[in-house]
């Protein structure tokens, strides 16, 4: 089997149960990105629902007043996230027509949307085939290709983003995306990693030499 086939094998059995992925409208994905920029998925749960609740679409965040819409934020911190949020929705309103554009160069255009963020409504909302680099992703790539290079540096990245994309299914790139988000939250974690039951153990060359635990490699302060 391919590394992808494993990873969503292991997915479909074992992926967390969380709002935002019963629905992939690519408003609500956003939503929840950004929520999730800075703040951990199990603060963000409530927030979102409840956000969702007030403000189902788009159109409905875009004639909300900033005030309201702060208020709802309020408690998650980082409040440029939720004004950057409205003026987005506001931006694809007046811009697009209100349809939010299915393009990971364009969403990337958005305030407050990094490559991170545009590749993960891309692929989750509308199945491109673009990677959501994080630290988690960085991570477990190093381990599984046993990449030393110093995780913080550009060549390095650049690195784990080709293997990302050679490894990236044609179907379903957007749970390829959520399974690594999974697979790094729970398994491949920072210290520890649970490689006993790791669907990707067997191809995995930092556990074959037993140096897993000392990879993502960082520069020494
Ligand atoms: N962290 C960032 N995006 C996420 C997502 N879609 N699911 C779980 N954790 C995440």
């Amino acid at each position: 089997m391919t590394l992808s086939t494993q990873l969503l094998n292991w997915y479909y059995e074992n992926a967390r149960d969380l709002p935002w992925r019963k629905d992939k409208d690519a408003y609500k994905i956003w939503v929840s990105e950004i929520m999730l920029q800075q703040t951990r998925v199990e603060a963000v749960k409530d927030y979102y629902q409840r956000w969702i609740e007030r403000f189902p679409t788009l159109e409905v965040l875009a004639e909300a007043s900033e005030q309201e819409v702060l208020k709802y934020w309020q408690g998650l911190g980082y409040y440029t996230r939720a004004r950057n949020l409205l003026a987005g929705v506001r931006e694809v309103c007046a811009t697009y027509g209100g349809e939010m554009p299915n393009d990971e160069r364009t969403i990337q255009r958005l305030p407050g949307v990094g490559e991170y963020t545009a590749g993960a409504i891309a692929s989750i909302a509308y199945d491109r085939r673009t990677p959501a680099i994080d630290g988690n992703v960085l991570r477990i790539f190093s381990r599984l290709f046993c990449l030393d290079g110093d995780i913080t540096k550009q060549a390095t990245k650049r690195e784990v983003d080709h293997l990302v994309r050679q490894h990236m299914p044609y179907n379903c790139p957007g749970d390829f995306n959520q399974a690594l988000m999974d697979l790094g939250a729970t398994v491949c974690i920072p210290r520890n990693p649970r490689c006993q039951m790791c669907p990707l153990a067997n191809l995995c060359e930092g556990y074959a030499r037993e140096v897993q635990d000392t990879l993502p490699v960082r520069p020494v302060k």
